[in-house]
């Protein structure tokens, strides 16, 4: 391992801002005291800062050298709408809120390697330092976009990094191409005809349509999608109802969709219309169908991907690398970034949850998981790994 000096000997203080976001979770587009304190700390190492963009989000700028070339590196800051059942001294102390997908971690990695790039300056060119809100379902990635990112501050490529619990402490991870789903998801109301329960041909009986769609869908991911494509429907809610003797006039069902590819999304959302308005008219019923489209799929860009995996070796072995990670159908709004800009998204392992001081829950330490917390001793790992990058892609001539 040839983590950066440097870095090791601030550990202690990067677990202590780690600590103190991790107390302190905001939730989408409220990340004001996060995004003071992350501010706050670039100030003072020197790092000029542009705030606003997103609302919460900013963005610090190292320049250094006559370079015009420029690269990104991104770290989200928003924290979970859960109850944290860890009790440690550093615990949410904000009820219902929890940094449970190691956000606080990410925050704590990139200041570590900011502190580093601006205090050593081994580059030439300009390393934009993304602080993004929102990442857990707000898109902030797309507000911080919209907000002009990458007109304002134009760079070549932009990097993302996320904890990955289950993978051994330290690991670092990543495919080319498709490496995380798109996110969507739909609300259809089946809209039959109440009547007694006891005179079931007098009404339209919304509930027995709404389970013939539910299984007429299925057949989408087994029948009409190719084997070798990825995709996932799931009804996670159906609503109807409230008596044992009464049919109601309606039945919803909401749910998501997850695939790799846009032709594959666009194949089952057209279906599922297809298939939800011809059960309903076959019952002569009628059905409101709202499909949205959240996130798109993350995909990795061939040759930012190699160059990371060349950077992941050199800080961690390459025997603690794995260049061909399997993909997962979960969702990251880093994906906006990257239908913008070249750039790759890695994955660096949290361990199993040994390393959670005394005082956590009994949950076992996965993301979204009220039991979770964020290994700190990634913390210079991780740093090093933003440093390697950005040294290497724009190097000292
Ligand atoms: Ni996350």
């Amino acid at each position: 391992m040839k983590l950066v000096e440097p870095i090791i000997a601030f550990q202690s203080e990067l677990q202590q801002i780690r600590r103190d976001l991790h107390a302190h979770p905001e939730l989408c587009y409220e990340e004001q005291r996060t995004s003071d304190v992350v501010a706050a700390k670039l100030g003072e190492w020197g790092i000029p800062v542009v705030r606003g963009l997103g609302q919460t989000g900013l963005v610090g700028i190292i320049k250094n050298g006559s370079s015009e070339r420029a690269i990104g590196l991104r770290a989200d800051m928003d924290a979970l709408p859960m109850q944290e059942l860890n009790t440690f001294p550093h615990a949410s102390r904000h009820p219902g809120k929890m940094h449970a997908c190691g956000h606080d971690g990410h925050m704590a990695m990139l200041l570590g390697a900011a502190h580093h790039l601006a205090s050593h300056r081994n580059f030439d060119g300009t390393v934009y330092l993304v602080f993004q809100p929102a990442e857990e379902g707000g898109a902030g990635a797309r507000r911080m976009i919209e907000d002009g990112l990458f007109e304002r501050f134009p760079m070549e490529a932009i990097y993302g990094m996320h904890n990955w619990p289950g993978a051994a402490a330290g690991t670092l991870s990543v495919r080319e191409g498709p490496m995380m789903a798109s996110s969507n998801e739909f609300h259809v109301t089946v809209k039959g005809k109440g009547a007694h329960a006891a005179q079931p041909h007098k009404g339209i009986d919304p509930i027995m349509i709404a389970v013939q769609i539910a299984q007429a869908w299925q057949t989408i991911v087994s029948r009409s999608k190719s084997p070798l494509d990825t995709a996932v429907l799931s009804i996670t809610q159906i609503h109807a109802g409230s008596a044992t003797n009464v049919i109601p006039d309606e039945a919803r069902m909401v749910g998501t969709v997850r695939t790799f590819t846009t032709p594959v999304l666009d194949m089952i959302e057209q279906r599922m219309r297809l298939l939800a308005g011809n059960i309903a008219a076959g019952f002569d019923a009628e059905v409101d169908f709202v499909f949205k489209r959240n996130y798109p799929p993350l995909v990795n860009h061939a040759k930012e991907t190699a160059f990371a995996v060349e950077v992941m070796q050199a800080v961690v072995g390459p025997d603690k690398v794995d260049a061909d990670v399997e993909p997962t159908m979960g969702a990251e709004d880093f994906a906006f970034f990257l239908q913008k800009k070249p750039g790759c998204y890695i994955f660096i392992g949290n361990g199993d949850g040994e390393h959670r001081d005394g005082g956590h829950g009994l949950g076992p330490c996965v993301l979204h998981n009220g039991s979770y917390d964020f290994n700190d001793n990634l913390l210079p790992i991780g740093a090093s790994f933003w440093v390697h990058l950005a040294e290497t892609a724009l190097p000292r001539s």
